[in-house]
């Protein structure tokens, strides 16, 4: 323990290692790390990572991150990562798997067994651990006492919100019905939101089988716009932070287009109601929380799409569980 403790604290540098929703996970931890422990961080698709030639200098710690810790495209990253000689921490829901035996050191998520296909719990588990690893690590780094107090209350206040969030369902399912014949959807979001907005889409792709694409909000304008008509909705994540304004502006630029507005807002923010087709709020946290309550209404609003066409929502099509093959 004291060994890993060392080796945490002396990171001069963070790899996140994962696929599909891991990987996502592993978007929400790069932002993190940076913000809470200063560390430079990236996270790399475990498929491409042994196809580059990754530098990985002394002082860089590898985390792999799989809910089910048998993908095979993330187990071949750990092991190129480990003959360069870097120490790799697992971040796995299932105990046993090959990837907890095979890493150096880890953490379980107990999010107990996730049975359907598209992963959810597993998500918000995952964040939660690099959360906390983030802070632990920033601690020692550049959070204070107060701070710190501060961001662990926060976290213990999140399981009440989801469950408020859980409450407001059947708005969420009247929201679907109206959507459930839309082809595309596009999501967009900033910041620590960005990769919810991804995580929004590929649950809709995965389970509805309707497209779906995610992008940082700003990204809008050099491209996806033009796909803007009233025929596409568009999905965006607009909670209090430091990114809100920008997105409000971008919200304008989609219905001056004629698209259809669906926002996940913070609650009380009334004035958000006036721009949008739709609002879907959350309870307010702090920012770095955000993506543990945003990712409910759209793991919720996939659901009810799903549903409502018609989908096996524990079974699409085409996926597996756990992807053992390269
Ligand atoms: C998530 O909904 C997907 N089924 C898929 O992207 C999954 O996250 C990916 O295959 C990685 O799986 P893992 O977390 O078990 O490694």
């Amino acid at each position: 323990m004291a060994a890993v403790n060392t080796t945490l604290q002396n990171a001069k540098r963070v790899i996140f290692l994962g696929c599909g929703t891991s990987w996502h996970a592993g978007l929400v931890g790069e932002y993190l790390f940076e913000e809470l422990a200063g560390i430079p961080s990236e996270v790399e698709y475990a498929s491409e990572f042994r196809y580059r030639s990754p530098i990985i200098e002394p002082g860089t710690v590898v985390f792999a991150i799989s809910q089910s810790g048998e993908t095979a495209d993330t187990l071949a990253a750990i092991r190129e990562a480990r003959r360069h000689g870097a120490p790799v921490f697992g971040i796995c829901n299932v105990v046993g798997s090959s990837i907890a035996r095979e890493t150096d050191a880890g953490v379980f998520l107990h999010a107990g067994p996730e049975i359907g296909v598209a992963s959810t719990k597993a998500f918000t588990s995952q964040i939660t651990v690099l959360f906390m690893l983030a802070l632990k690590m920033g601690r020692s780094r550049r959070v204070g006492a107060g701070r710190g107090r501060e961001l662990v209350m926060a976290l213990r206040d999140i399981p009440q919100k989801i469950a408020r969030i859980l409450a407001s369902r059947e708005r969420i399912e009247t929201i679907a019905h109206r959507y459930k014949d839309s082809q595309n959807f596009l999501y967009l979001g900033r910041g620590l939101n960005f990769p919810v907005a991804l995580e929004g889409a590929l649950k809709l792709k995965e389970i509805s089988y309707v497209h779906a694409e995610g992008y940082p909000a700003a990204e809008m304008k050099h491209g996806p716009i033009a796909l803007i008509d009233r025929d596409m909705p568009v999905v965006f994540i607009a909670t209090h932070d430091g990114t809100y304004e920008k997105v409000l502006s971008n919200i304008e630029e989609v219905r001056a287009r004629g698209g259809q507005v669906i926002v996940i807002a913070t609650e009380g923010d009334t004035e958000i109601a006036k721009k949008a087709t739709e609002v879907l709020y959350v309870p307010e946290t702090d920012p770095l929380l955000t993506p543990l309550l945003t990712v409910i209404p759209l793991q919720l609003l996939s659901y009810y799409i799903a549903l409502h066409r018609g989908c096996d929502v524990d079974q699409p099509r085409n996926l597996a569980k756990s992807v053992t093959v390269e």
